[in-house]
């Protein structure tokens, strides 16, 4: 039986009380994440039990306990503590998968400074934007990393601490690095969790916006309420699994899924920190025996293209439930893994923004391939008309997805950004920013962004940002950039660029303006394609038409033009 059950019976007698109860928080007291996925699971009488299985690159595999893990983020929470650290203030996580990216983020939390995660292949300006923005304190980074934030120091004085966990005491430390080793520090065996409370900041994850730079999306210690139960009823996590969430902590799912929920429940979670090939991943499965799997659409659609006879190669048979996250999961792809692994992969649709799992196929009911499922219980949900923003009544229709607002794990702000934070809302309702129809059964179908952002392989680029990148380069005079149809990854960036004279457009720019972005962003933003265009469509007041250059990748109607200045 699952946990969930019937999904009448759950609505009916939903309350985010059945959660706190569970976690036996009393409103009002302290919650602390770091504690509650920690400290708690050892009074509990789980101290020896596995929490993290860990695999690398080249280097032997680790194991910590329930209790590993205490003393471990104790450890980073008194060394943070040391150096002034404390509640409120910014600590960047800027990390591969490896241990110290989880073992850091509870730390961070337990000493109630604010955890900014970020994406350990981000470019020196990604990152500079991001820590700029949020105004850092102190950032917890590989020696590999660490060469980028020295590119970007001087312009950061705010950045007081470069902690580096891997240094090996050989090359020179520069201004403000300090190393910090899990190995050689004396455990701290009892630490004074800060008293945060239900709204006290917990995380700040950065999302891409469409026309400014990007948000911090603001969470508090409550979400865990939400995190909690949603894992518990969504992703069906039980005492004896071996949990497998392939994302990585620089994005919400590896947070609010890999870190949060899972040790909050007290189960073993597995983590792998080596490149993606379906060989590794399958061998993975084998090896920890995973129960409970939650990936996403683009990992799945690779997988498929490796095709059905690598899959007999291993023993999968451990695999009780699948879900996936990020992106359309095509009909197509519930079939396949239906085929192969005997088991559907259950849609779940959330955001940054939502903190926690908002629609999905839950366990145990009847899965409707390509569709993302229905609303969690507790979770007031519609469409929204396009123009009037009234709740469409009859099925099958496209309109916005729209959530009444007070679940436990919704953002709090856009750091610095309260403007842009009450955008997000209309007549009442906190609008994702995607369109959807809904079956009579109350099924969602997924129908597409309702902005300019890019989707590629389940991360979020904005076009914006890559435009103002592409700017910095020499030879580009004027860039547009659109999403492009991708078989793997769904989207992929496509940069419409307008060079300045004296520069010959080739291979050889396109290679260059490539490399620029994605050293100076990530590999996610780099274009895969650059087309070189003597003009950009814009509209009467000078504003690029993304939306025409985007439609001729797509194939789709150019729809209205009659703004457009130079047809
Ligand atoms: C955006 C959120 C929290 C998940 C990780 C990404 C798209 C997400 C689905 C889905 C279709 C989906 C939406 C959403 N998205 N899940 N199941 N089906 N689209 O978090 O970076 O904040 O991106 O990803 O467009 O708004 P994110």
């Amino acid at each position: 039986m699952h946990h969930f059950g019937s999904y009448e019976d759950r609505v009916k007698s939903f309350d985010w009380k059945i959660s706190e109860k569970e976690l036996e928080y009393q409103p009002g007291n302290v919650i602390n994440i770091g504690w509650y996925c920690t400290d708690r699971i050892c009074e509990m009488g789980k101290a020896n039990k596995t929490a993290l299985l860990w695999e690398g690159q080249g280097v032997p595999d680790r194991k910590y306990t329930y209790n590993d893990i205490r003393l471990a983020s104790n450890t980073i929470g008194a060394y943070l503590r040391s150096l002034g650290i404390g509640a409120g203030d910014r600590v960047c996580l800027f990390m591969d998968k490896i241990p110290e990216l989880y073992l850091g983020f509870l730390g961070v939390v337990k000493i109630g400074a604010i955890a900014q995660p970020l994406f350990s292949a981000f470019g020196d300006e990604s990152l500079f934007i991001r820590l700029d923005d949020a105004r850092t304190k102190a950032i917890i980074t590989q020696r590999k990393h660490a060469l980028k934030v020295r590119k970007i120091l001087a312009q950061m004085p705010y950045l007081e601490h470069v902690i580096i966990v891997d240094h090996d005491g050989k090359k020179e430390l520069k201004e403000r690095e300090k190393p910090f080793s899990l190995d050689n520090a004396t455990p701290v065996e009892h630490l004074e969790i800060h008293p945060t409370t239900a709204e006290s900041p917990s995380v700040l994850h950065y999302t891409s916006g469409t026309t400014g730079k990007p948000k911090g999306v603001q969470h508090v210690h409550y979400s865990l309420i939400s995190q909690y139960l949603t894992a518990k009823w969504v992703l069906d996590l039980r005492d004896d699994d071996i949990y497998w969430c392939t994302a990585d902590p620089g994005w919400v799912t590896g947070t609010s899924y890999g870190i949060i929920a899972p040790f909050a429940l007290g189960v073993t979670q597995c983590v792998q920190d080596v490149g993606f090939s379906a060989e590794n991943w399958y061998r993975f499965i084998e090896k920890n025996k995973v129960t409970v799997w939650y990936s996403a659409p683009t990992a799945i659609r690779s997988l498929m293209k490796a095709g059905d006879e690598i899959v007999k190669k291993f023993t999968l048979t451990s695999l009780r439930h699948l879900a996936s996250v990020g992106e359309p999961l095509n009909a197509e792809a519930v079939h396949w893994s239906n085929r192969v692994f005997g088991l559907p992969f259950h849609d779940t649709y959330w955001q940054t923004e939502t903190g926690s799992i908002m629609i999905t196929n839950f366990p145990g009911m009847k899965v409707k391939a390509g569709s993302m499922g229905r609303a969690f219980p507790g979770i007031e949900s519609c469409v929204l008309d396009l123009k009037t923003y009234e709740p469409i009544t009859e099925p099958g229709r496209i309109g916005l997805i729209a959530f009444k607002p007070g679940w436990p794990a919704m953002m709090r702000t856009y750091w610095n950004n309260p403007e842009t934070y009450k955008n997000k809302f209309k007549n009442g309702w906190y609008l994702p920013g995607d369109r959807s129809s809904i079956d009579k059964e109350g099924y969602f179908w997924f129908a597409g962004r309702d902005d300019d952002i890019i989707n590629t392989a389940g991360h979020l680029v904005s076009p914006f940002e890559v435009e103002s990148a592409l700017l910095e380069h020499q030879a580009v005079a004027e860039s547009a950039v659109v999403a492009k149809p991708d078989e793997v990854n769904m989207e992929v960036v496509k940069a419409f660029v307008t060079l300045k004279r004296g520069f010959d457009a080739g291979p050889d720019l396109e290679l260059d303006i490539m490399n620029f972005i994605r050293k100076r962003l990530s590999p996610l933003a780099m274009p895969q394609e650059i087309e070189y265009v003597a003009s950009l469509p814009k509209t009467r007041s000078g504003k690029i038409m993304r939306r025409l250059l985007r439609a001729k990748e797509w194939g789709e109607e150019i729809g209205d033009t009659s703004t457009l200045e130079n047809d």
